[in-house]
């Protein structure tokens, strides 16, 4: 399989994904959650498979991030590795998982690693504690994501879905918080719902990659829903999401082909019946 520019894919790793910055390559990543997606994602040249924890509201029918569990997020994780065992996986954090101290933050994030095989772990935040327990993972050999802008696990703190870094002082924030995770050794840095020129202010900025959903086009690569671009979930329907497929429309075609087709007896044929004998 070779990527659109048609150059050989070997492995990425995070050395690939700055070489992209600095060539001003766009990364492509995408959510996965099961190892048949993880397939099709990366046999369709997706750069970085991300297990985020919209695991719980895409496919476990939660009502946000916060009740996804280590455990939940470990049995995808590897769901993914085996789907795709030579794509470049980054497993999301859960809510409170990281954020209590460095200690379990890297207890936790070693875990995640050893149990799952993926290549890199993310968390969410900028402030001084996430900073310190992104120190702590990075020291022990653990590749870091960061994620700024809006953060669905502090939903309930940031009042809503809202775009984030409007106006100067929620900017500077935004700016100095993706700073901070470069310094404690980021590889890269998810930037979610911020207005675009923000967003090409921290891409500037910074010398590992922003990966951007709802940050505009000026980012070091886009992550999208898997789900959602390809219109499978099609209840979420914000301003920045693009729906490549119309995979809900098929999926009702080929069941209402299947229930008729039970109903009434066209389906199963000779043809995919067996015989006594061969
Ligand atoms: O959980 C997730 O899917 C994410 C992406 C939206 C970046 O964090």
């Amino acid at each position: 399989m070779s990527s659109p520019d048609s150059r050989p894919r070997g492995k990425n790793t995070v050395l690939t994904f700055r070489e992209m910055k600095r060539e001003g390559r766009p990364i492509v990543a995408m959510t996965a959650y099961d190892h048949l997606f993880a397939r099709l994602l990366h046999e369709s040249g997706v750069d970085l498979l991300l297990v985020g924890d919209s695991l719980g509201q895409v496919v476990l029918g939660l009502p946000s991030t916060l009740p996804v569990t280590l455990d939940q997020m470990i049995h995808h994780a590897a769901a993914v590795r085996r789907g795709a065992p030579d794509a470049f996986v980054v497993l999301d954090m859960p809510f409170l998982t990281y954020q209590v101290s460095p200690a379990e933050a890297l207890r936790n994030a070693g875990r995640a690693m050893q149990e799952t095989g993926v290549d890199a772990v993310k968390v969410e935040g900028g402030g001084a504690r996430v900073v310190e327990a992104v120190g702590r993972i990075v020291d022990a050999g653990i590749p870091v994501m960061g994620h700024v802008g809006l953060t669905p696990q502090s939903v309930h703190a940031l009042g809503g879905y809202k775009v984030q870094g409007r106006g100067p002082e929620a900017a500077e924030r935004v700016l100095k918080e993706a700073l901070a995770l470069e310094a404690a050794g980021c590889f890269s840095v998810v930037l979610e719902l911020l207005p675009a020129s923000l967003s090409r202010t921290v891409t500037d900025a910074l010398s590992i990659p922003t990966i951007g959903i709802g940050a505009g086009p000026d980012c070091d690569g886009q992550v999208l829903v898997a789900y959602d671009a390809l219109g499978l979930n099609e209840r979420f329907a914000p301003r920045f999401l693009k729906r490549f497929a119309q995979l809900a429309e098929e999926v009702r075609s080929g069941v209402s082909t299947y229930v008729a087709e039970v109903r009434s007896g066209a389906y199963p044929s000779a043809e995919h019946s067996f015989e006594d004998e061969a």
